[in-house]
């Protein structure tokens, strides 16, 4: 029988800036080669939610647990593990403005993964291939298109060899004419079989790929179910006036 454990399970996180409570206890559970998409309205805790996944900032309360462990995070080499184990992808690339393209992806396996240089380089090499930028591996971010810019920076998260990736917006900051080469690569991720959380508010790339959706507002999921059940048969008013909107703003994108 296949392994049932999620490889990643969220329990009930809750997170606080000071007097605003952002998260107020989210749960989900990401089974291997599943595909979540998180919807909602902006300033609902999407992005504190991955930033809380990825311990980038502390939690008030919950448990996150891969693979069936508890993560600790604060033994500092288990959260280095798990931090390679669970990749990042942010809305603004985050590059490295003084690295090229090549340093960027290869700078994790070295500095992290502690490998030889020769293979960090040829691993770097492979990523930057499959996203399809062989060609531009010497160039600096400042000479590359934001579609190319978030290429990089998924290939920098495919060289440590990731099991989950966690994408927030990765199309938002595009224009609108780069969103379909970051899609395909994320569509290659998916058939390959990556686990995935996504936060994307493109309609249709949503409905194909996601095989759940949550709708998240005000710190809490208040609605989850198929992508065809949120998008356009939700229960919660809340959901579907949400998603009517976005609709209506995302309905050519693929
Ligand atoms: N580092 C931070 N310091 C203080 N408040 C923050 C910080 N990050 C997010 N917030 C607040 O948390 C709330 C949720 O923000 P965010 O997680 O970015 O929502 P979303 O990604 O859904 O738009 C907002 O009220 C925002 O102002
Ligand atoms: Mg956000």
């Amino acid at each position: 029988m296949a392994d049932q454990t999620p490889v990643l399970r969220i329990q009930n996180i809750k997170k606080s800036y000071g007097d605003n409570k952002v998260l107020k206890g989210v749960s989900l559970e990401l089974n291997r080669g599943g595909i979540k998409v998180v919807i909602g309205p902006s300033g609902g805790g999407k992005s504190t939610l991955l930033h809380c996944i990825n311990f980038l900032v502390g939690l008030d309360e919950g448990r996150i647990y891969l693979n069936g462990k508890e993560i600790i995070h604060n033994r500092k080499r288990e959260l280095t593990a798990y931090r390679q184990k669970v990749g990042m992808i942010f809305q603004d690339f985050n590059l490295f403005d003084h690295l090229n393209a090549l340093h960027n992806v290869l700078i994790g396996p070295v500095r992290v993964k502690k490998l030889p240089k020769s293979e960090a380089r040829e691993r770097a090499v492979a990523e930057l291939e499959r996203v399809g930028l062989r060609d531009h591996m010497t160039k600096y971010p400042a000479e590359l298109s934001g579609g190319q810019k978030q290429r990089v920076s998924i290939a920098r998260a495919l060289a440590m060899d990731p099991e989950v990736m966690l994408l927030d917006e990765p199309t938002s900051a595009l224009d609108p004419e780069l969103i379909g080469e970051v899609h395909e690569v994320i569509r290659d991720l998916a058939s390959g079989g990556m686990t995935m959380l996504l936060v994307t508010h493109e309609v249709g790339f949503a409905s194909s790929l996601a095989d759940e959706i949550f709708f998240m507002e005000d710190g809490k999921i208040v609605e989850q179910g198929p992508p065809q059940k949120i998008l356009f048969n939700a229960e919660c008013d809340r959901t579907r006036e949400f998603c009517a909107k976005i609709g209506r703003l995302h309905n050519n994108s693929s």
